[in-house]
């Protein structure tokens, strides 16, 4: 059995200059969903995607899922989609289709469809849903109201006033029987609004030529639903992040108003986390246990370890935090930053590719990039490290249980002996050897009186 995944189509009702199935819904390409789904029911390289609007952009998103790619360089329809796939199934004896904009279906649905199909000894199957709000999908005409067996499908746009009521509607989704399939699609006619080949047509055609055409209907109709709008692809997103929150939840995380909460489909969460509400949660992010992720805090794959408090107004990306730290309230982590067990980055503190080692602190108003941090290190107030001589970046390198005095400037590259002392408001050009003061500033001169002696002053030109 293969399965073949359509996702050559434009897009068109999104007015986008982005392919359909790349558009993102709970954090990821809708495509990515349908190929995730489709491999725990066959092994990828049973997967046939068919790409055309695009293609090259679609083939390098989805690349690292090991399917198959077919290049539907004209797209001409549903049923066209599949007519360019005719050479890469033709070893197959059945194939399922599925749509690449559809990507709430389930591997126990697909594989209800092919079991269906193969006990029915069918040609083709599909499957379908009864919609409250059918408009937009084709309709399914039954040869009679209790048979499984279908007569053809009929789209919106031809449909009479008549079948534009009938509420079953064809999900996009079939089995068909692939040599029966190859030896029919020929029979596709253009002959209609959009002059495509339609796969629906498919229906009419086999039960012109008495092959077997049978539906099965899903009963839970959120699996079908499709995205050819935007607002379609805002409420599948919006079901997949709340069942998101409904399955963090089970598992032991607290999310306070989570309607507030943006929560991507990879995120994991340990236990007794709690998430308050309007906090986004993106990417690959891994946060443990115990930990609390306060209001505005946006969190894009990075690692998190236990008992961890994020305050509120934090920015991560590309960053780990170990465990009991405590970051923010407005810290904002950029890539490669590595905050160690303990450690407390404060309130406008701005940290780039650097590691602060065990219960260092850095807790106001600071600049640290391309620094490497020991352990026990106090980074005082306006501390920052130059690290960028216009061409080049250079590294800090502060060693453990060393005191940065508040507004000192280090010019990388530059080291900080283990334990060292260096003076408020230097400016530190040159190392400093453990167990030193380095003060780098020029001395204060204080001149008694003078602002008497100016406020005396009489004016000399009046
Ligand atoms: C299709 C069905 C409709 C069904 C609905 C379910 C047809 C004619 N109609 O309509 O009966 O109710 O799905 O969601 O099939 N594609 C290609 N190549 C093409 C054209 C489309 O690969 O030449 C892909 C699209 O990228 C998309 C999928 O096929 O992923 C479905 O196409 P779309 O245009 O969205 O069909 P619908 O109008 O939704
Ligand atoms: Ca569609």
């Amino acid at each position: 059995m293969a399965i073949a995944i359509m996702a050559a189509g434009k897009g068109t009702r999104l007015k986008s200059k982005h392919p359909k199935v790349l558009h993102e819904i709970g954090g990821k390409p809708i495509l990515a969903y349908v190929i995730a789904t489709a491999s725990k029911v066959v092994p990828p390289p049973d997967i046939f995607v068919i790409i055309g609007h695009e293609a090259n952009r679609v083939r390098a998103a989805l690349a690292y899922t090991g399917v198959n790619f077919v290049l539907q360089a004209e797209q001409r329809g549903t049923g066209h989609a599949l007519m360019v796939a005719g050479e890469a199934l033709s070893p197959y004896d059945q194939v399922i289709v599925l749509s690449g904009d559809a990507p709430l279906i389930t591997p126990e649905t697909i594989q209800r469809l092919s079991d269906f199909h193969a006990a029915q000894k069918a040609t083709m199957t599909l499957l379908t849903a009864d919609l409250a709000n059918p408009f937009g999908y084709g309709r399914v005409l039954r040869k009679s109201a209790q048979s499984p067996e279908v007569r053809a499908i009929v789209e919106q746009k031809a449909a009479t006033a008549q079948q534009k009521k009938i509420h079953e509607i064809n999900s996009g989704f079939y089995a068909f029987s692939v040599p029966t399939l190859y030896e029919h699609i020929g029979s596709l006619s253009t002959d209609n609004a959009h002059q495509e080949y339609y796969l629906t047509d498919m229906a009419a055609v086999f039960h012109r030529a008495r092959k077997k055409v049978v539906a099965i209907k899903t009963s839970d109709a959120g699996e079908v639903l499709g995205s050819n709008t935007r607002a379609e692809m805002m409420d599948l997103d919006a079901l997949l992040r709340l069942a998101k929150c409904r399955q963090l939840l089970s598992e032991g995380v607290t999310i306070f108003y989570p309607q507030t909460c943006v929560i991507d489909s990879d995120v994991e969460i340990g236990t007794d986390t709690v998430v308050e509400p309007f906090v986004q949660l993106l990417g690959k992010t891994k946060i443990g246990s115990d930990c609390r992720i306060r209001s505005y805090s946006v969190i894009k794959n990075s690692e998190i370890g236990d008992n961890v408090t994020i305050n509120p107004g934090t920015i991560m990306d590309d960053s780990r935090v170990a465990a009991s730290a405590i970051i923010g309230p407005y810290s904002r982590l950029r890539p490669g930053s590595d905050i160690g067990e303990g450690a407390h980055v404060g309130n406008f503190v701005e940290t780039k590719k650097i590691k602060l080692g065990k219960g260092s602190k850095a807790n106001h108003l600071t600049y640290l990039g391309d620094a490497e941090i020991g352990e026990g290190v106090n980074v005082g107030a306006g501390t920052i490290t130059c690290n960028y001589d216009g061409v080049h970046k250079h590294k800090t390198v502060i060693e453990d249980g060393a005191f940065i005095g508040s507004d000192s400037t280090l010019v990388a590259p530059v080291k900080i002996g283990r334990g060292s002392y260096v003076a408020a408001a230097s400016c530190i050009t040159d190392d400093v050897p453990a167990d030193s003061l380095a003060l780098g500033r020029a001395r204060q001169t204080v001149k008694e009186g003078w602002a008497r002696e100016r406020a005396q002053k009489k004016p000399t030109d009046t």
